[in-house]
């Protein structure tokens, strides 16, 4: 007697049982949810080991990128602190937000958005900011947006309020009395002994703790203030970056004479530290000598050391079984290519940042590289699909009406590995004060009543195409008809954007091409 048998009613309910439960974790429903843990590193390039960066020593991030997805070319909205936040936390342009400065607040004055922790916050999570989140003065209210993005307030290191003091030791010895660029320290000799990302992870640590047995998840934003100027990190880090290493850091040290005047920043605020007001840095264009070049760069790789070393403290503290994690940069920073310095442009070098997302939902055994254009305003709707809460729907244009949307696109299936085939682009933007870099106003950093130019910048897979255009601040408004420079730059010949192809007639195809397609992006 042959008799396949069926089923039996106890495996129909086992099986019945598990799709229940796999179902139930997908929405997010009944299973414990994810932790979210945001962190956020104020001017950091992409200077780490996992992105093939041979004098960085970053083994922590380097560590936790072997279990995550690395985003080859992710791309800032503007390399400014403030606008590149409030669009981060935001999901939204800094068009939408009207805010390219530091001196408005988004809900007052462009529209009131929610933002990625008040959504977690609305859909049942605990949010928390500790160090720089948000930036903090106007343009979060003087509050970090609190209470509607956070539950609690904003936590604030006590050693924040000396980050522009004089406190460097004068010529290396035991005065405090500077405010150097350059400043590796003692820690005992510093106020409360102590520095702000070191204070920023002891309390994402004890808030992490305290965590520990409630059934209610949390995310969790914490900012980093390093690599941010001035350098100032524990003196130890110094030494494992010989400065013989950052002489010839890049072959790209000449203003590209075919660089339109506008594009420049004349890094006013490294002009300005007591090591390098008085040594007649010529205005605009420079140069640095090459010597304090490598300092700088030996410097901010000394930087970006130190606050890996806190990131691995933090990461030690966390359950990466339950915790979603997503690591970035604000925008980049320039380290003498182009002779250019700090962040203020629409380059590569201060629009490209590190993003690292990791999710227990996608175990990986070794780095996932993604080569896909993507942008900060990518993070909100990502990390909402992430956490599994109703997905963040796409504005219809700039979503003024809609309270909850983004402008920037979910990477969630690029996760599941779906390959969706699409040829992404990176919209991102600079202001300027007029045509020529100048001190007054400060071309480097406008405010808003003083911005006449808008430098809009597309990147695609091979090129970047930048077009500077009238801007009319009065009203928000550009004209695409009035141009005060034009650069195309293609970056599978030139990845350091030293050759401006615009004005060469073999381009001219292109050229149009990526003009209209970014006149239609920006809308
Ligand atoms: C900004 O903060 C003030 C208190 O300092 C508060 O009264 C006001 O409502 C806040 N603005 C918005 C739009 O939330
Ligand atoms: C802004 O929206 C929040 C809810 O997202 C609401 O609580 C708040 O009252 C609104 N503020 C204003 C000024 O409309
Ligand atoms: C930098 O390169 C130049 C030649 O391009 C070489 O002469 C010099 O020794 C190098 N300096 C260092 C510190 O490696
Ligand atoms: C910089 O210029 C000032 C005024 O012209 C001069 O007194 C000073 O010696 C110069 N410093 C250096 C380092 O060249
Ligand atoms: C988007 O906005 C336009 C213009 O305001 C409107 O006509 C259209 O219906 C909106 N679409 C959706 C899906 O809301
Ligand atoms: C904005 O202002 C400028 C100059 O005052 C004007 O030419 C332009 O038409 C205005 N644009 C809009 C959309 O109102």
């Amino acid at each position: 007697m042959s008799h396949i048998s069926g089923p039996s009613v106890l495996q129909l309910l086992l099986l019945w049982i598990t799709l229940c439960t796999s179902a139930a974790t997908a929405s997010g429903q009944s299973a414990a949810r994810y932790n979210v843990v945001m962190v956020i590193f104020d001017d950091l390039r992409p200077a780490l080991g996992v992105y093939g960066d041979s004098l960085a020593r970053t083994p922590h991030l380097d560590a936790f990128a072997q279990g995550s997805n690395v985003f080859s070319h992710a791309y800032s909205q503007q390399a400014l602190c403030a606008p590149s936040r409030n669009s981060l936390l935001t999901g939204r342009r800094p068009d939408t937000l009207h805010l390219y400065d530091f001196y408005s607040y988004w809900r007052s004055f462009a529209g009131n958005f929610t933002t990625l922790p008040q959504y977690f916050q609305q859909h049942g999570y605990y949010t928390y900011s500790c160090g720089k989140v948000f930036h903090p003065g106007l343009s979060s209210n003087n509050t970090d947006d609190y209470p509607l993005s956070w539950s609690a307030p904003a936590f604030h290191p006590r050693t924040e309020q000396f980050m522009n003091s004089p406190v460097c030791p004068e010529h290396g010895g035991g005065v405090l009395r500077k405010n150097y660029l350059i400043c590796p320290v003692e820690l005992q000799t510093q106020p409360y002994k102590t520095l702000p990302d070191i204070e920023s992870v002891t309390e994402a640590l004890r808030f992490i703790d305290t965590r520990k047995h409630s059934r209610q998840p949390y995310f969790l934003a914490l900012g980093f203030h390093k690599p941010h100027i001035n350098f100032r990190f524990p003196r130890q880090f110094l030494g494992r970056f010989p400065l013989s290493h950052f002489y010839n850091y890049t072959e790209d040290t000449l203003k590209p004479p075919d660089m339109p005047d506008v594009a420049w920043n004349p890094y006013t605020d490294v002009r300005s530290r007591d090591d390098f007001k008085h040594r007649n840095i010529s205005f605009p264009y420079g140069p640095i000598s090459r010597h304090q070049a490598a300092q700088i760069r030996q410097a901010y790789y000394a930087s970006v050391a130190y606050v890996d070393d806190l990131f691995g403290k933090l990461l030690a503290g966390l359950d990466l079984e339950r915790t979603v994690i997503a690591v970035l940069g604000d925008h980049g920073w320039s380290l003498g290519e182009h002779a250019e310095w700090a962040k203020y442009s629409n380059f590569e070098v201060a629009l490209r940042v590190p993003l690292i997302i990791r999710s227990p939902e996608f175990p990986l055994a070794e780095p996932r590289k993604r080569h896909s254009i993507t942008e900060l305003v990518d993070v909100f709707p990502t990390l909402v699909d992430l956490a599994h809460l109703p997905p963040l729907p796409a504005c219809n244009g700039s979503g003024l009406e809609q309270p909850s949307c983004s402008q920037g696109k979910s990477l969630y299936p690029m996760l599941q590995g779906l390959d969706l085939g699409e040829d992404y682009v990176a919209i991102s933007q600079y202001p300027r004060p007029g045509m020529l870099p100048t001190k007054h106003p400060n071309s480097d950093k406008p405010k808003l009543r003083n911005i006449k130019i808008m430098g809009y910048t597309l990147r695609t897979s091979h090129y970047r195409y930048t077009l500077w255009v009238r801007f009319h601040a009065h009203n928000f408004s550009r004209d695409w008809h009035n141009i005060y420079g034009e650069e195309l730059y293609d970056h599978r010949l030139d990845s350091g954007e030293e050759f401006n192809l615009a004005a060469l007639p073999e381009f001219n195809s292109i050229r149009q091409h990526l003009r209209w397609r970014l006149i239609e992006a920006v809308g």
